[in-house]
């Protein structure tokens, strides 16, 4: 597995003064542990919830809280602190805060260190759900997303307050992903959409049965991540997944492979890459029935036809300049089942994954793949997380649109 150690390495961490500014904590030791300097700068607010020793024993630097030091030798200017920063995060980001940046109120040390930063900036929104909804914060939301500033989550789910509804902070885990991919990548795929399927498909046998496979939709949900944190707008129409979906892209859910298949026929016209994760089924019940098969004494056998080809209506369909790229897992023959794959299909590249390693493929969180195009070239992904291998495909993405 790859560890590479970012160009942009200091990051610094606003947190204000919300419920969710306990997690901080866990957002410091994440980003530390991928490689990057972490300095705080804390709201006064931000100190009734989470203790200024604890982010500087895990941050390893002194926290910034004030705007006018107490003696001379404790004094960073808001300055240093922004020339110091490749990077501004602020996580969790109130409502207040949020205001501020959106309109040049520098009264406190960390919206006047927005103020003079002209690093990237990444915010983590976190509030009550009608607070989150007020047209006055989405408008600043707006405005800032205009200006220039990236945004992560929030997530819909339980609010501490109770409540439940979009507000909620997004994981520490997803937000230092984010800072990775910028710190990395930045918005390189801005302007790009992209089509992404994801998942399983099901196909009904009767009304509580159905045929399916291991497919959990971690791969494709990996890419649409990935894609939207560098800047792409996505679809992602997903089979029934084992895992969250992500908030920053269009979801179109799915359940059978004919509905797949539709959604992608529908949506391709208006992409222009689509990603095809998704392990739909070849086979599908010739008459699914209506009501519960009963337990028999005798055998069963079940008719299965033939699911259309997906890919293949795609290859009739696409415009010359989409780029279409296909997934082969397979257990035997990796390699030139998928070379077979993507000459069938017209695809402009092939992932190859063996789904029959225990450390690779299905449901778990590591994969090994082989990049193949159609003028014979290949490329090894060796062990590396589904994150690294999503933007390991995306980086080819730009190369197969640059002429
Ligand atoms: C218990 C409690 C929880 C709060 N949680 C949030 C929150 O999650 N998000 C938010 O925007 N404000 C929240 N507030 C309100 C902010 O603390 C308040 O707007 C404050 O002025 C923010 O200051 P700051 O942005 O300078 O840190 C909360 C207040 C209290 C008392």
């Amino acid at each position: 597995m790859t560890t590479e150690k970012p160009d942009c390495t200091s990051i610094l961490l606003g947190v204000s003064g919300g419920i969710a500014a306990y997690k901080s904590a866990e957002i410091v030791r994440l980003l530390k542990k991928r490689g990057f300097d972490v300095k705080v700068v804390l709201t006064e607010n931000g100190a009734r919830f989470i203790g200024a020793e604890t982010l500087a024993a895990l941050s390893g630097h002194q926290v910034y809280t004030e705007m006018f030091a107490r003696s001379r030798s404790e004094y960073i200017g808001h300055i240093a602190l922004s020339d110091w920063a490749d990077m501004l995060l602020v996580a969790p980001a109130t409502a207040n805060i949020i205001g501020k940046f959106a309109n040049g109120i520098a009264d406190d040390l960390l919206s006047t260190v927005f103020l003079s930063c002209d690093c990237p900036v990444l915010i983590a929104p976190a509030m009550n759900v009608r607070m989150y909804s007020h047209r006055v914060v989405q408008e600043n939301i707006e405005k800032l997303g205009r200006l220039g500033a990236a945004f992560v989550g929030p997530d819909t789910g339980e609010l501490a307050c109770g409540s439940s509804g979009r507000g909620r902070m997004s994981q520490p885990e997803a937000i230092v992903d984010e800072v990775a991919s910028m710190a990395k990548h930045g918005k390189d795929l801005a302007g790009l959409s992209i089509l992404v399927s994801a998942g399983p498909t099901r196909e009904m046998i009767d009304p509580v049965r159905f045929i399916s496979n291991r497919s959990t939709g971690k791969m494709g949900i990996a890419i649409a991540r990935a894609a939207a944190a560098r800047g792409a707008k996505v679809t992602l129409v997903a089979g029934p997944c084992a895992v969250e979906l992500p908030s920053a892209v269009e979801v179109v859910n799915v359940t059978s492979a004919e509905q797949m298949r539709d959604a992608i026929i529908d949506a391709l016209p208006k992409h222009q890459v689509l990603i095809m994760t998704a392990a739909v089924a070849d086979y599908t019940p010739a008459q699914p029935l209506s009501q519960k098969i009963k337990k028999g004494e005798s055998s069963l056998s079940l008719e299965l036809v033939r699911t259309s080809d997906i890919l293949v209506d795609v290859s009739e369909l696409r415009a010359k300049d989409q780029v279409i790229i296909g997934f082969a897992a397979e257990t035997e023959n990796l390699l030139d089942n998928a070379r077979k794959k993507l000459a069938a299909k017209g695809l402009d590249m092939i992932v190859a994954n063996d789904v029959s390693r225990a450390d690779s493929g299905f449901g778990v969180a590591t994969i090994a793949a082989t990049l193949l195009w159609p003028d014979g070239r290949q490329k090894e992904v060796p062990l590396s997380t589904k994150d690294e291998l999503a933007n390991a495909i995306l980086s080819e993405v730009i190369a197969l649109r640059t002429p």
